[in-house]
């Protein structure tokens, strides 16, 4: 059998580890395809290394542009790969452009594509994710869902229930073969926090970063948490460039730390002790609750909202005072008990190579026995300081 993976951007990488290991061990011919959507070494190629991932067997160099061309340019560019190997499966893995791209192309040569974290839905057009999340859900042949609640999602855009299957949580595979090396690092000793509570902050949305005004606000609000404890901020290259754009002096308070995109290792070790994280990331959502550490999430709304419902994840406007005011009590929040999520065990990547290789079925009609997730609806969350 094989199987050809498509990825492209950061938060694909840590879904494609634990399938490839899962694929390979059971002789699967697994094929990788790297986009290029994300290209420095610290957003790419360190990802591959600390997680083990083979080199790509084809690298397609696609690089940055508007999501037109992006898009464009992936899909020009796989359409050979794929048409020349003949795969039995394309396997696309979240939300990105390049997930997208690789579905439209492999439905369109009547490859079958299975879709790594199906089912997710932030109703929300403005995000260009979730309109790759739909369409890539609607091209795809068989949906690995994540969690119990994407299952509605599907259902109400009339999604077959045979194509679903609710393997769990890939991300969390990872988090769970790569915790005890990350702690190991001790990143907290090495930016000088070890022992006492501090914030992480990795902010990279457009509707963060991309206006000036609310760009300041935040800048604002994590200058003032820095005084009260460390902030550790992760800058990704297009927040860097805002940043820069804005041309504000030099924080004199060092509390506050600019640093360039972690490794993967180096930011679990560091969210995995931290007092609070605050974010606009998807995957750190998921890494929180499991952790059990608080998390600040500044979106009006998210696709993954059994976070909010079932774990440690609070929507926050981007406004100054309410992210200091859901700081304050993130950090007084932080418990040593961990959310239980279901099938968010460490197994979602076997489950998948489960059903490709074996056709096994994984329904949703019986929930697990040590799983506290309701079975059907999972309330929308409300950002705090709206209105
Ligand atoms: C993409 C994903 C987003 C994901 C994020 C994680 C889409 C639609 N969005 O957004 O869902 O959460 O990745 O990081 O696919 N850049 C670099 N070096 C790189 C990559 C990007 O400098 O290796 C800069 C470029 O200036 C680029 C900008 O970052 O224009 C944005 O990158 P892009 O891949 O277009 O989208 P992200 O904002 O990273």
């Amino acid at each position: 059998m094989r199987v050809l993976s498509v990825v492209g951007a950061r938060p694909n990488f840590m879904k494609l580890a634990p399938v490839d290991r899962a694929l390979v061990k059971r002789d699967v011919e697994h094929v990788i395809v790297h986009t290029g959507q994300h290209y420095d070494a610290g957003m790419s190629a360190d990802f591959f290394e600390q997680l083990w991932i083979p080199q790509p067997d084809h690298h397609l160099g696609v690089g940055s542009g508007t999501h037109a061309q992006q898009t464009a340019v992936a899909m020009q560019r796989l359409e050979p790969v794929i048409s020349d190997l003949h795969p039995d499966l394309v396997l696309t893995y979240g939300d990105v452009n390049s997930t997208l791209a690789a579905a439209l192309v492999a439905a369109k040569l009547q490859v079958p594509v299975g879709h790594v974290e199906a089912g997710l839905r932030s109703g929300d057009w403005t995000m260009p994710e979730e309109i790759n999340r739909v369409i890539t859900d609607r091209l795809s042949d068989v949906l690995f869902l994540p969690s119990r609640d994407a299952a509605q999602n599907l259902d109400a855009e009339g999604i077959p229930p045979e194509r679903v299957h609710f393997v769990g949580n890939v991300m969390i595979d990872t988090l769970c073969w790569a915790l005890p090396q990350a702690q190991a690092l001790d990143a907290p000793a090495r930016f000088g926090v070890s022992g006492r509570p501090y914030a992480v902050v990795t902010l990279h949305r457009p509707a963060n970063v991309d206006d000036a005004d609310v760009l300041r606000e935040l800048l604002d609000a994590l200058n003032r948490l820095a005084r009260q404890v460390p902030v550790l901020f992760t800058v990704h290259p297009r927040t860097r460039a805002r940043i820069e754009g804005l041309r504000l002096r030099p924080s004199t308070d060092q509390a506050l730390q600019l640093l360039e995109p972690l490794g993967y290792l180096d930011m679990l070790s560091l969210v995995a002790n931290a007092g609070v994280v605050i974010t606009d990331s998807g995957g750190l959502q998921e890494e929180t609750t499991f952790l059990g550490v608080p998390c600040l999430t500044v979106r009006p709304n998210t696709e993954r909202p059994i976070t909010c419902t079932h774990g440690t994840n609070r929507l926050v406007q981007p406004r100054r005072d309410a992210i200091l005011a859901a700081a304050e009590r993130g950090l007084r929040r932080r418990s040593p008990a961990r959310p239980i999520i279901e099938r968010w065990d460490g197994r979602a990547a076997e489950r998948i190579a489960q059903v490709v290789c074996d056709g096994e079925r994984f329904e949703l009609d019986a929930p697990d026995a040590a799983s506290r997730t309701p079975r059907h609806a999972v309330a929308i969350p409300q950002p705090l300081g709206a209105g």
